[in-house]
């Protein structure tokens, strides 16, 4: 991969700038930088390796050279409405999933809120953040990182703490080798499909038929850098208590809806899904 791969083979993508690293702390962290120097909407950062690659609460995101996939495209003007950062991190799932299943026919699906699993292994990352200048949201920073090649997913660099969850990649997944910048090309196709139908009905349709796990049984907890989310009872009170439940879909603004061996509904702001099996649910 290098700056005229990119270009050559994004061109037919309304991108308006692409900038690419063989190496870089983080594409979020770069992405932050250009905003700061005025990136125009639609400007993609590339790196081949991450030094400092970060994911959700403050984990660490391993991009070994020459394996992953590690991007981060700036959204300027986005509609600002609430939950605008979870509409734009399952704007990055739902992308990922849509160009797994479309152009390669993975059977990907999303944890939500934002991981991208196969056979419930995570293939692929997702970390929106905000920049406000003042109380105007300038820009909006869509992380995205996939693991591609077996080597994406030798995370021993990692503590044990942090390699939580069963991890896979594309190629693995698919039984052969794939081009980065073509899983890239469709990944951007669908996010600039999906783009303008952020806040539609058929976006939410699309986002709920795409999750894992769906009607089955997860714990959902606060998780570590809970940082004020929390599930919320149907009385809409916060809760920092651990909730079993069958996934029953999505709320309006995005939220998990969950329903306990109570029959009672509950949602999910923000938090950490764990599939718990159904056995030692019921055994519990
Ligand atoms: C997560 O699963 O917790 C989210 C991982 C997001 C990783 C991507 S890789 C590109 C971009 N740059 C980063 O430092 N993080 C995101």
């Amino acid at each position: 991969m290098d700056q005229r791969t990119l270009e050559a083979a994004l061109f037919d993508l309304p991108l308006n700038a692409i900038r690419y690293f063989p190496s870089l702390d983080s594409t979020n962290d770069e992405a932050a930088r250009w905003v700061a120097q005025g990136a125009a909407d639609l400007a993609l950062v590339v790196a081949d390796e991450q030094t400092a690659g970060r994911g959700r609460a403050g984990r660490r995101w391993y991009t070994p050279a020459g394996a992953a996939l590690a991007f981060s495209l700036i959204l300027r003007t986005p509609q600002v409405v609430p939950g605008v950062l979870t509409r734009l991190t399952a704007l990055g799932t739902l992308a990922v999933h849509g160009a797994l299943r479309g152009r390669y026919g993975l059977p990907a699906q999303i944890k939500w809120p934002n991981d991208v699993v196969i056979q419930g292994r995570k293939v692929a990352g997702v970390l929106a953040e905000a920049h406000w200048l003042g109380d105007r949201l300038e820009a909006v920073i869509l992380g995205i990182g996939i693991n591609v090649a077996p080597d994406s997913v030798s995370d021993t660099a990692l503590p044990p703490a942090e390699r939580r969850f069963p991890v896979t990649c594309v190629e693995s997944a698919l039984g052969g080798p794939v081009e980065r910048v073509e899983v890239l090309h469709a990944v951007l196709a669908e996010l600039i499909h999906w783009r303008p139908r952020l806040v539609s009905l058929i976006f939410l349709q699309a986002w709920e038929a795409s999750l894992a796990f769906l009607g089955e049984w997860v714990r959902v907890s606060p998780g570590e850098g809970f940082n004020g989310g929390s599930p919320l009872n149907s009385l809409g009170r916060p809760s920092q208590r651990v909730w079993e439940g069958q996934i029953a879909g999505l709320a309006p603004d995005g939220a998990l809806r969950l329903r306990t061996r109570s029959g009672e509904i509950v949602t999910a702001q923000v938090g950490e899904i764990r599939l718990h099996p159904l056995d030692e649910v019921v055994k519990a």
